[in-house]
């Protein structure tokens, strides 16, 4: 399938998506675990929430949701990937509440339904600027007043200052889209999209954040 931003290192081939949680593990030398159920729990979900995750990739992130989950909560899994979208139903059989689909997050879409929640992992850096902001209107657009946009995401740094062994791995595996998001100023993209009420949690060396933002009432 050709791809929709070609520099874009968050559209995966089939063979990456196909193995995708098992390289975070290698890449993060076995700590993506622990860094996600920590990440998932800083996000505060509530037993009733609904949340909308895009680009929600294999459904691992889903099912940690679903955990803390009743069953009025529900999680909304989009994605682009075929290869996803069979690993998400795969791991998520076990749930009623969980679904998923097939959607295009960076244009305009109406799911005709508002949100508690909606979380995004690993997929806003991989897009040019003007899109970010897409997928951020999309965002705000599905939440509820007060609901919650959280972003898992590279937080903004100087690669150059970067110790080499993180570097190098950061420079070879990054999109260029990535370069230029860590110089971004996440939360002012975020307010004047609309959201207030920002906080913040940093992991691995402080190069990861959840941003958390809130839709005013
Ligand atoms: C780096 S992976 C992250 C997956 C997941 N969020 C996670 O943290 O494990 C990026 C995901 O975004 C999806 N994706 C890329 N472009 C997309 C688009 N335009 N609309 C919806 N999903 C997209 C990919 O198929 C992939 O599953």
């Amino acid at each position: 399938m050709e791809k929709l931003y070609p520099e874009s290192g968050v559209e995966l081939t089939p063979f990456v998506a196909k193995y995708y949680d098992k390289l975070m593990n290698v890449m993060s030398f076995g700590k993506y675990g622990s860094f996600i159920h920590k990440a998932i729990a800083d996000m505060d979900i509530q037993p009733d929430d609904h949340i909308l995750d895009l680009g929600c990739g294999t459904g691992r992130n889903a099912c940690l949701m679903l955990k803390s989950l009743s069953d009025k909560g529900r999680v909304t899994g989009l994605d682009i990937s075929d290869k996803m979208e069979k690993q998400f139903n795969t791991h998520c059989q076990n749930y009623s509440n969980a679904e998923f689909f097939h959607q295009r997050v960076d244009q305009p879409f109406d799911l005709k339904k508002s949100y508690d929640k909606v979380f995004i992992s690993f997929v806003l850096h991989g897009f040019p600027q003007p899109i970010r902001e897409n997928i951020i209107k999309n965002a705000i657009y599905h939440l509820k007043p007060g609901g919650r946009f959280n972003i898992l995401d590279f937080a903004e740094f100087d690669m150059y200052a970067m110790p080499f062994y993180y570097r190098i791995p950061f420079q070879k595996g990054e999109c260029p889209y990535a370069f230029d998001f860590i110089k971004r100023d996440l939360k002012q993209m975020l307010a004047m999209a609309g959201f207030d009420s920002f906080q913040e949690h940093l992991y691995f060396n402080n190069y990861v954040r959840l941003m958390e933002a809130t839709k005013p009432e």
